[in-house]
Parts: structure tokens; sequence; C-alpha cells
């Protein structure tokens, strides 16, 4: 209850907005064209929606791998490369992210000819980041990995404790996946991530301590520590038994979070973003890095300056959608100035450290007649400091400002992600009201 008054009201005091809902209107690709006019540059973002499993915690648009489906899916992506070639034309693309589900069931069923027809397509001007599970990482998979191009690889190590990996549901042991990661980094990409999950169920604080010391013992360029979130509409989410409050387990992840931090910042890691944590002078690992980006693929969004628009999530509808030359997009959000504003704050926190004449150079306005009482009682909190320019988040900061904003977004995803899962073609989806 609580939790949904603070949603409310915040959301409208920065949005000015009185109900936020996607909607089923679906522009057309003459539509989008006028949208993508002054975008100077564009990240792509590719789900692939296939794993060999599905994890009890997962929240992200996936179904199980069938190699039929697969090729049919590469042939779909491509034919909605080709309709976007013309709006985006020669624009460079200068972030380029496959994230999943899990990317690499694809490596011998079609992501590498999906990686060749956009080279042949768009002004490709960056590297590639791709997500991988671990037991696709053997050597002959690792080095089809690389000779693709990928530069920038991560994998979900999840837990380093066999009980906690059993409790996951993930299909490798401890000493395993050491095995697996020492393997990954013999190949030399610019950055290799793991993905571990604390706050796990009957998780002690000296397991987290011990499997902080052995993530930095692998070796590895980036580690993105979250806590366990609980999406209702996941296994473990409706199957929750303790309080699932945000506030209520905030205390304990914070206290968690601080024994990783003092490991990893000993180690020689810098907080790259409020969950990730990357080697000092690493090009870090993240999702799409630029402000405006087109998704591509079932579930995939897209981000243009005044609209987010997501494709249908259902895997079969995206493909007979494609083939019968329709556009997959099944909701859209036209944003306000505020919206705009307000999203793009969310996301500087999340990276912890803006500058303010970014904001003006995206909005031609004053970053602190927009926002700066707000960052004024912040930094009396001590939740950041402003030097007149720069704006960098605390370790404090980044922790509480993190939970405040996961009020919203765990549940806008839940809404959105949960509803988009079961309906391929929802007529509203209201986040807010
Ligand atoms: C797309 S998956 C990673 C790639 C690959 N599919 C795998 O499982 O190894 C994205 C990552 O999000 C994180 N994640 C997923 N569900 C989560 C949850 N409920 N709470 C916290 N982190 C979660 C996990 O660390 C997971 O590795
Ligand atoms: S955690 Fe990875 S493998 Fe498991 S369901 Fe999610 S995307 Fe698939």
């Amino acid at each position: 209850m609580l939790e949904s008054f603070i949603r409310k009201n915040f959301s409208r005091l920065l949005t000015k907005e009185k109900e936020i809902a996607l909607e089923n209107r679906i522009p057309s690709f003459e539509d989008l064209s006028g949208r993508f006019q002054d975008i100077d540059e564009l990240g792509i973002y590719l789900h692939i929606p296939f794993c060999e499993q599905i994890c009890p915690y997962c929240p992200y648009n996936k179904e199980i791998y069938n190699p039929d489906v697969a090729i049919r899916y590469t042939n779909a992506v491509k034919k909605e490369i080709d309709c976007y070639a013309d709006v985006i034309g020669k624009r460079p693309i200068t972030s380029f992210y496959i994230g999943g589900g899990t990317p690499t069931t694809m490596l011998h069923s079609g992501i590498e000819d999906i990686i060749d027809h956009l080279s042949n397509t768009f002004n490709m001007q960056c590297e590639i980041h791709i997500e991988s599970h671990p037991n696709h990482l053997s050597m002959d998979n690792l080095d089809k990995i690389v000779s693709m191009g990928v530069k920038h690889l991560s994998l979900g190590v999840e837990a380093l404790q066999d009980r906690h990996l059993r409790t996951l549901k993930r299909q490798y042991t401890t000493e395993e996946v050491k095995a697996i990661v020492k393997r990954v980094i013999s190949k030399n990409f610019k950055c290799v991530n793991v993905d571990f999950i604390f706050a796990l169920p009957d998780q002690t604080y000296t397991e987290v301590e011990q499997a902080g010391r052995a993530l930095v013992e692998l070796g590895v360029d980036q580690i993105a520590a979250y806590p366990l979130f609980r999406f209702p509409y996941t296994k473990m989410g409706s199957d929750a038994k303790e309080n699932t409050s945000i506030i209520s387990t905030i205390f304990k992840r914070r206290k968690m979070l601080a024994i990783l931090e003092d490991i990893f910042y000993d180690a020689g890691f810098e907080r790259t973003s409020v969950w990730a944590f990357t080697r000092q002078g690493v090009p870090k690992y993240c999702s799409v890095t630029v402000p405006l980006y087109t998704g591509l693929g079932a579930s995939g969004g897209s981000y243009l300056k005044d609209i987010f628009s997501l494709n249908t999530f259902n895997v079969a509808q995206y493909i007979n959608a494609i083939e019968r030359e329709k556009v997959p997009i099944a909701l859209s959000l036209d944003l306000s100035e505020n919206m705009q504003m307000a999203g793009w704050l969310y996301w500087r926190i999340y990276e912890t450290k803006f500058m303010k004449s970014d904001f003006k150079e995206r909005f031609g306005k004053d970053f602190d007649s927009v926002y700066g009482k707000y960052m004024k009682l912040l930094s009396f909190l001590g939740f950041l400091k402003d030097d007149g320019n720069q704006i960098v988040l605390t370790d404090k900061g980044t922790y509480w400002l993190h939970g405040f904003e996961d009020l919203f977004s765990i549940d806008y995803i839940s809404k959105l992600w949960g509803t988009s899962g079961q309906d391929p073609w929802p007529k509203k989806i209201v986040l807010q009201k």
C-alpha cells in the first residue's frame, strides 16, 4: 500500500501525468521514419528469446530452444532488419548488444547470419556485446564466438556455492563453472562479465563474503552482482514464502552489497553502475550504451526520443507478423518532455554519474532549473556529490536511490513483461495511475 502510494505520487510529481500506459497503437514504418529524423547515432538491441532450461527466478522473455523455430526466427529478424534499412539509413550504429534469453543457443542456428546481415545493412561502428550461458562455452564454441567478432562476453555464473546453484536450478557445479570461466578468460576478450545473484534464500553473510572473494579470484574484468529480485510472475516470485516487500528486504541486501563492495574495491575494481564493478582501465560491459536505440526480435524494445515501443513477446506471433509483412510492434507509449526527462534521470542515476551539460544538450534546458532542488536535498543527505557540472552518486546514494527506483521498475516490469508474456497483443497496459 505504502509502496503504491509512493509510486503514484512520485510518478505524478516527475512526469506530471495522471496515467502512464502503453497501448496497442502500432506505428507504421513511415511514421517511425519521421521519429528517426533528428537522431544522429543509434544503438541496436537484439533479443534472442531461447534457453535450454527455464530458471525459476528469471523474468526475461524466453521459451525452450527449438532448432526449427530458431531458423524461422533468424529469417524473421533478417526481414525486420530489412524493414528498418531505409528508415535508419547510414546513421552510425554506435552500440550493439545481443541479449536474451540465451543468445548462445543460436550459435549454430542463425546468430552469425543475423550479425552478417546487420553489418551488410547498417553502418555498424561498434563492437559486439553478447550474453551467454556457461554450459555453452566449450573451446569450440568460444572459437566460434571469437570468429564472429565478439569482443565483450557475459555469462551467468549466478552463485559459487553448490547449494545455491541447486536452489537456482543451474545445471553445473561450482568447480565446473570456475573451469569454464578460466577457459573464457584464455580467449582474451576485451571484457568478460560474470553475473552473480546474492540475497538468495537462507544465504548467510559469510557465504556472500566467500563468494565475493571467489569471484575476484576468477580473474574476470567485471562482476555484475544483483540481489535476487522476486518477480511475481516467475516461479520463485510466486513461491516466495518470506515477506517480499522491497522495503523490508532492502536492509539485508544493503549489508550484503556492502560486503561485496569492500572486496571488489580492495581488488582494484571500480563501480560502473548500480550493480556492476569493473576492473580499472577495462571498458565496461553493459547493455546498449547510447540513449536511443532500436530493438529487434520478440520483445525487442525501441526508444526514440518521444516514443517507446515494444515488439510482441510471443515468438510464433512475432515470426507470423513479419512473414505477413506486418509490423511486429505490440505496444507503444508517446513520451511527453517531462517523461523523457524523468527517464533520462532514471538511467543516469543507474549509471551512478552524469554531466549536467549532457542534459542541456539533450533537452535544451538547464539541469539545475529542472532538478536542482532535488539534487540539493540529495547532496545534503550524503547521497551524491555535485561539483557544478558533474554529479556523482556516493555508495550510500547509489544503493538507496536505486532501492527507490526499484519501487518503480520491479512493479512496471512485472506489469509490462508479465502481461506481455501472457497476451501477445495486449490492448493496454497501465503502468501507473
Ligand atoms: C539473460 S540472463 C544471463 C545469460 C544466460 N541466459 C544465463 O542464464 O547464464 C541475465 C542475468 O540476469 C540476472 N537475473 C535474472 N533474473 C534475476 C532475478 N530475479 N534477480 C536478480 N538477477 C536476475 C542473472 O544474473 C542472469 O544471469
Ligand atoms: S537465467 Fe538465463 S538461462 Fe535461465 S531462464 Fe533466464 S535467460 Fe534463460
